[in-house]
């Protein structure tokens, strides 16, 4: 897998933060900006040779959008999701959550493209709306799938928070998630040892979007950086910032901001994505 350029991911974030800026300040379901960072992301995807849709759902009385984009080629019989969620909350601009796993999952997909990679599996990226609203986008795509779609899935990696400002270096607990597959959990955690870093399995408790994956039988897993947990003395031995802070102070706050974001734990996960989404799907 190529090594994902850090400077591109946060250049992703810093248009992010624009359009939040632009829009009201956040890119909240139901909001402009949520509209506008779809766009920004299908325009670069098409440009890219990937085979783009948008999938829309009604939440709230607001119509909502997930964006899904296929790298054309491989096994349509055998697929490999990759997803997470480009809605903020109201109060802010969202940029690190989930700013960071949206970019990181844009510039593995232009990655992708750009290399000419061939893989054995076919790759589809998603970028969910309506998470902050209950997990709402990834639970009506599932919905959408019959039971010969889903059995086609391989499996699916989710991305929330991959540049909390201090950061924990977590990989999705498969014991702990209905259809956790260990498989992912070991991959992903493999290649963040390469990058140096040890991480923890936690306990995510169906806290994203690979709930509903789970709930239908399909092997998942993912990496986080924190939310407003605390991160331990032992935790910042292992892995450096400060003890007893949590490891985002701005989670879901208007301080959510590309200054929100660890430029380390994103260049470290982006190139573990990376490597993993290949070795996943060759
Ligand atoms: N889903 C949470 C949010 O978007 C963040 C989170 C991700 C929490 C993964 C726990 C585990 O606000
Ligand atoms: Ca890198
Ligand atoms: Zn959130
Ligand atoms: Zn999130
Ligand atoms: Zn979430």
């Amino acid at each position: 897998a190529p090594d994902i350029s850090v400077e591109k991911v946060q250049g992703h974030l810093t248009e992010l933060q624009k359009i939040a800026e632009a829009n009201g300040g956040n890119r909240a379901h139901g909001e402009p900006g949520y509209k506008a960072s779809v766009t920004y992301l299908q325009e670069k995807l098409e440009a890219a040779g990937f085979t783009t849709q948008v999938q829309e759902f009604t939440e709230g009385g607001a119509t909502g959008y997930n964006l899904v984009a296929d790298l054309p080629g491989g096994d349509e019989n055998n697929v490999l999701m990759a997803g997470g969620h480009l809605d903020s909350v109201t109060e802010g601009p969202g940029i690190n959550d989930n700013g960071t796993g949206s970019a990181t999952l844009l510039e593995t997909a232009l990655a992708a493209a750009d290399s000419g990679y061939k893989p054995t599996k076919h790759l589809r990226f998603a970028w969910w709306g309506a998470e902050e609203l209950g997990l709402v986008g990834s639970t009506e795509y599932v919905k959408s799938l019959s039971d010969d779609d889903k059995s086609k899935i391989n499996s699916y990696l989710n991305f929330d928070m991959t540049g909390s400002p201090n950061p924990g270096y977590f990989v999705y607990d498969s014991a702990n998630e209905p259809e956790g597959s260990a498989d992912v959990q070991k991959t992903l955690t493999g290649f963040l040892d390469e990058g140096g870093v040890e991480a923890e399995a936690t306990d995510i408790n169906g806290r994203s979007d690979h709930a509903a994956f789970s709930e239908a039988g399909i092997p998942n897993g993912g990496i986080f950086t924190g939310a407003e947990e605390i991160k331990t003395e032992a935790q910042a031995q292992k892995w450096g910032g400060e003890a007893g802070k949590a490891f985002d102070p701005c989670y879901h706050a208007d301080c959510d901001t590309t200054e929100n974001v660890d430029e380390k734990a994103l260049d470290v996960n982006a190139d573990a994505i990376a490597k993993s989404v290949w070795k996943l799907s060759e």
